[in-house]
């Protein structure tokens, strides 16, 4: 079964959009064009439902109904409970809120690992424990070729560590990690893991629950939706950490790590992500199935479609002297968010392609500490080509052909 391309570039508006024609889109990256569905229900929200949820109204127990059903759905796909899925306004505040509660948590002694492979929001906020007093340990990247190397981490771990904060795929390297393998090595270090999806839940929603990470953040503005960072915090570890929500909500998993109000629209929106998965579902395989199960199905549609797309463009990247390719050359490794160092700046190269229909972008994409650690000269940054299941062959053809020109 292949993906219908037609039909997957026929549920995101901006395909058909006048301003948008002629333009290739290469830096989903760093937020994706959003899906019907998710679109129609924020006009509805914001027409028909803009009141304070749960009151006794109808347009109020309407949205507040759309609200749970957010989390309802999309917990179900990622294989966890409702209460363990919450929505906050970022994956960066969503890290930082969990650092304050790891603080309030940790004892004296205690240690925390993090990467030089993530982005920022993912280590930042970790790293500043050490103001606080803790240890931080940095599981460090191979400076050739990115890849974060398991054994590292082994040396690492020891019965000090309380927590391990890595990304399934990063932005800028692009390999995706074994996140079941390490959050197995994690657990038997007697540590919990968090897990930086934001760069590869766009590829595919992941079944979180057999992932085995304790906590999985990723961006719905960058998975079709809207300006959300949705975080899964598993039950044990979230009702041990301390609240950091009101005191009158403790009780409720969703509420204690979200201390801002939450976005009533954008949430009930995040719906339309799982109607999307559904419609991609229906029309390609069809029949009853557990969500988790059409998510995983939707999952293995995109990424074959992905690495069909994605190898052409490694090829040519890998062939080209002056370019180097950063992360694997093997479209099955890795996502399709493809950095390449140039010799010369790379936000000037992006600005080069634009006249030719491709929307791209370069610098460090807050990913600084990986390229540095690779020698990235960076001031001159890298150009990222990034894309998802709705870019076609033409496209990338169209890319290429780009690349030769301004390369
Ligand atoms: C891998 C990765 N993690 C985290 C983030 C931060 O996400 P947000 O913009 O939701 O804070 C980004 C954003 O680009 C990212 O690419």
């Amino acid at each position: 079964m292949k993906l219908d391309i037609e039909f997957v570039r026929a549920q995101f508006p901006a395909f058909d959009a006048a301003p948008l024609k002629g333009q290739a889109f290469f830096e989903n990256a760093g937020g994706s064009y959003t899906c019907r569905p998710v679109i129609d229900r924020l006009y509805r929200f914001y027409t028909e439902r803009k009141v304070q949820p749960y009151a006794p109204y109808e347009a109020s127990t309407l949205g507040g109904a759309e609200m749970d059903e957010a989390r309802t759905r999309l917990s179900a796909i990622l294989g966890v409970d409702t209460d363990e899925l919450s929505f906050g306004p970022s994956t960066t505040q969503n890290t930082y809120v969990l650092a304050q509660a790891f603080a309030q948590w940790m004892k004296p002694g205690d240690a925390i690992i993090v990467t030089n492979q993530d982005h920022e929001a993912n280590s930042g906020p970790w790293r500043r424990l050490a103001e606080r007093g803790f240890e931080v340990r940095e599981w460090r990247i191979n400076p050739d070729t990115g890849h974060l190397d398991p054994a590292d981490l082994a040396n690492l771990l020891d019965n000090k560590v309380r927590l391990v904060a890595f990304s399934h795929c990063s932005n800028v390297v692009g390999e995706i990690n074994d996140v079941a393998a390490i959050c197995a090595q994690v657990h038997q270090a007697g540590a919990v893991a968090c897990v930086d999806g934001v760069s590869y839940a766009p590829h595919g929603l992941p079944d979180v629950g057999k992932l085995g990470a304790d906590i999985y953040l990723f961006s719905a503005y960058k998975t079709y939706g809207p300006h959300q960072g949705i975080m899964v915090i598993r039950r044990d570890l979230g009702m041990k950490l301390p609240n950091q929500g009101h005191h009158f909500n403790e009780a409720s998993l969703y509420k204690r790590f979200t201390p801002a109000g939450p976005d009533h629209a954008q949430v009930a929106a995040s719906a339309g992500m799982a109607d999307y998965i559904d419609a991609l579902y229906d029309h390609h395989i069809g029949g009853d199935a557990a969500p988790a199960a059409k998510g995983a199905a939707v999952h293995d549609l995109m990424q074959a479609h992905e690495h069909e797309m994605l190898q052409p463009l490694l090829d040519y990247a890998s062939a080209k002297n002056s370019v180097r390719l950063i992360g694997p050359d093997k479209a099955a490794s890795r996502a399709p968010t493809v950095a390449l160092a140039l010799q010369a700046n790379a936000e000037e190269a992006a600005a080069q392609l634009a006249p030719h229909g491709i929307m791209a972008g370069g610098g460090d994409f807050y990913a600084g500490r990986a390229l540095e650690a690779m020698g990235v000269d960076m001031d001159r940054g890298v150009l990222r080509l990034s894309f998802v299941h709705y870019t076609s062959k033409p496209e990338v053809d169209r890319l290429i052909d780009a690349l030769d020109q301004v390369l």
